[in-house]
């Protein structure tokens, strides 16, 4: 078995899919089936919130994720959903700062509360960090450095390690997606987040945080992020709903070598 730091992290994001716990159950199945055949790859699931309980069965090489966390542990705030009862449920991973729940409102100063939380229910926040366009020059970065900045202000470098990051430029996501962003440009941005990292932590903050890139990840796509794009994983929307693709993905990661 390799260690974690050898291993892939490939993490799908069903969104608010499927309709229905029956093609939930099909598709859980079918990914933790492949998923805990490999030993190259960490596999995390994250269905929307009914689903968690269905999926709740992972095994340590398909780990349950969540969509999202409040910062409260308990009490009177309808509709959310706390680090203990998502720890309750087995959850290992959340997701936090989503371009798409930042549409609906969410704030750096919010997504900082809910890594927090993440933090101190033990789960891994997976961070999701990325520019809407790239028309001004260099603009892309300084909105991710602004974005990394006041999400991890004042952690403690010790956290870093239980944190990933996962750079999502806007324009490659979804259905809306101009194109995926090719392994050049995620490169220039792994290397730069690290250095927002290490500028903020000094260079000792090891094991390094993971970086994974998501935007139009499809199975032709995974060898050359993999290889090229200097990432340690990937986040997977559209895709992680076909299961031939999901196979197809975790079968092109645990071919390669990190
Ligand atoms: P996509 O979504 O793979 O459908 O582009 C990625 C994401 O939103 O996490």
């Amino acid at each position: 078995m390799a260690t974690p730091t050898q291993q892939w992290l490939i993490a799908f994001n069903w969104k608010m899919n499927p309709i229905t716990r029956k093609i939930a159950m099909q598709l859980f199945t079918a990914t933790k089936r492949k998923a805990t055949l490999l030993r190259k790859v960490q596999t995390v699931v994250c269905p929307p919130l009914p689903y968690l309980d269905l999926c709740k069965r992972g095994t340590p090489r398909c780990a349950l994720g969540a969509q999202d966390i409040f910062w409260e542990a308990e009490g009177a705030y309808t509709g959310a959903v706390s680090y203990m009862q998502l720890r309750d449920l087995g959850v290992k991973y959340v997701l936090v700062g989503h371009s798409e729940s930042r549409a609906r409102g969410e704030r750096n100063s919010d997504i900082h509360k809910k890594i927090k939380a993440a933090l101190l229910g033990s789960l891994t926040p997976i961070v999701c960090v990325g520019e809407s366009s790239r028309e001004e020059r260099g603009g892309h970065l300084e909105v991710v450095k602004t974005q990394i900045e006041e999400a991890l202000y004042g952690l403690p470098k010790t956290s870093m390690k239980q944190i990933v990051i996962a750079y999502e430029p806007l324009w490659a996501i979804g259905k809306g997606a101009v194109r995926g962003a090719t392994p050049d440009e995620i490169f220039e941005m792994v290397i730069y987040i690290k250095k927002i990292v290490s500028d903020m932590y000094g260079t000792k903050s090891i094991p390094p945080t993971k970086i994974l890139y998501g935007g139009s990840v499809h199975p032709l796509s995974v060898k050359e992020i993999l290889l090229r794009g200097g990432v340690d994983g990937l986040l997977v929307g559209r895709a992680s709903l076909d299961v031939k693709a999901v196979v197809e993905i975790l079968q092109q990661a645990e071919a390669l070598k990190r």
